[in-house]
């Protein structure tokens, strides 16, 4: 009989073993309100499908998922119109950076994926065709999720982003010159922002994506979110799409699929065993932390756990 790993200790191991790495890097500052969180902090948790938690180190901090919110809005969007969505947005790795606009405009205002922003753009402009309140909703689905009404969008973060968001309202201004947008830019901006506002811990982030371990199936009220199909399909566009151009070298040393966010998290999925969140906001040059993705190959490698 195979004796589970003892994930605590290997965390405790884990952290004692990145901390000298925690406070390298960049913290994210292109967003002013980002720049302003200590380089210091490093966390993380991990949950099993059986609802066991283990965390290390500030796990129960809050902190801006960003990029990961991309995650749950891409659910809400698949469970709204199945792959109906990929007409409009494409499911092929990007190769560039996450806010890049060449490829936009020689692939005629299709997003290579849901991921990279003008991707998530196009499933922000999705979920806004569908709901009526797509803000209050989004909030709602990642409450739900993590069972905490804890979770708020963070306004200074909200401030800051729209103030400094130029880059991505021209990415809005291009996919609606090609058509792919359906409601105002204004509209899909604001969603889009209050989104990547978020403000999550790694436990609650580990909670949250547990579904993703579970063939579609929500942890708190058993609801199949998406289809055992769509959630291995979502995990896939995670392992090609979900740290950008650093997705080979992350599928290299970490072998799972994963999400980043300039906000220094990474939520990474091992599907029917567990989920892990891990939080350092100094960021490598692709903008996926840096000490966070050291614990995640740390913790493939001493467990032995990865999808290879
Ligand atoms: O739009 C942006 O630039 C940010 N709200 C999100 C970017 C992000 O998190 C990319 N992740 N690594």
């Amino acid at each position: 009989m195979s004796t589970r790993p003892d994930y605590q200790a290997i965390l405790d191991e884990i952290h004692q073993e990145v901390l000298p790495q925690v406070g390298a890097g960049r913290v994210a500052d292109y967003i002013p309100a980002l720049g302003r969180v200590p380089a210091d902090r490093f966390g993380m948790a991990l949950r099993t499908v059986a609802g066991e938690t283990f965390k290390v180190g500030d796990a129960d901090e809050s902190f801006s998922i960003q990029s990961i919110s991309k995650v749950f809005t891409l659910t809400m969007a698949l469970g709204l119109e199945g792959e109906e969505l990929f007409r409009r947005v494409g499911r092929e790795p990007s190769g560039t950076a996450f806010n890049s606009l060449v490829q936009l405009e020689t692939e005629n205002g299709i997003p290579r994926n849901p991921l990279i922003n003008a991707g998530a753009l196009v499933v922000a402009d999705a979920l806004l065709s569908h709901l009526e309140d797509a803000k209050g909703e989004v909030l709602e689905f990642v409450r739900r999720l993590c069972e905490s009404d804890e979770v708020e969008y963070d306004q200074e973060v909200v401030r800051s982003e729209r103030a400094w968001g130029d880059r991505n309202a021209a990415l809005a201004h291009f996919l609606k010159s090609f058509g792919n947008l359906e409601s105002s830019i204004e509209s899909v901006l604001d969603l889009y922002v209050h989104h990547c506002s978020l403000a999550m811990t790694c436990s609650q982030l580990a909670a949250a994506f547990q579904f993703l371990a579970q063939g579609g199936k929500s942890p708190c009220d058993d609801r199949q979110l998406l289809t055992p199909s769509l959630a291995k399909r979502t995990n896939a566009l995670l392992l090609t799409c979900g740290v950008y151009d650093s997705a080979g070298d992350f599928a290299y040393r970490v072998g799972l699929p994963g999400k980043s966010g300039v906000g220094g998290g990474i939520v990474a999925v091992l599907p029917e065993r567990w989920c892990v969140a891990v939080w350092s906001p100094g960021l490598d040059p692709s903008g996926n932390s840096l000490a966070g993705t050291r614990a995640l190959e740390l913790l493939t490698t001493r467990t032995g756990e990865s999808i290879f």
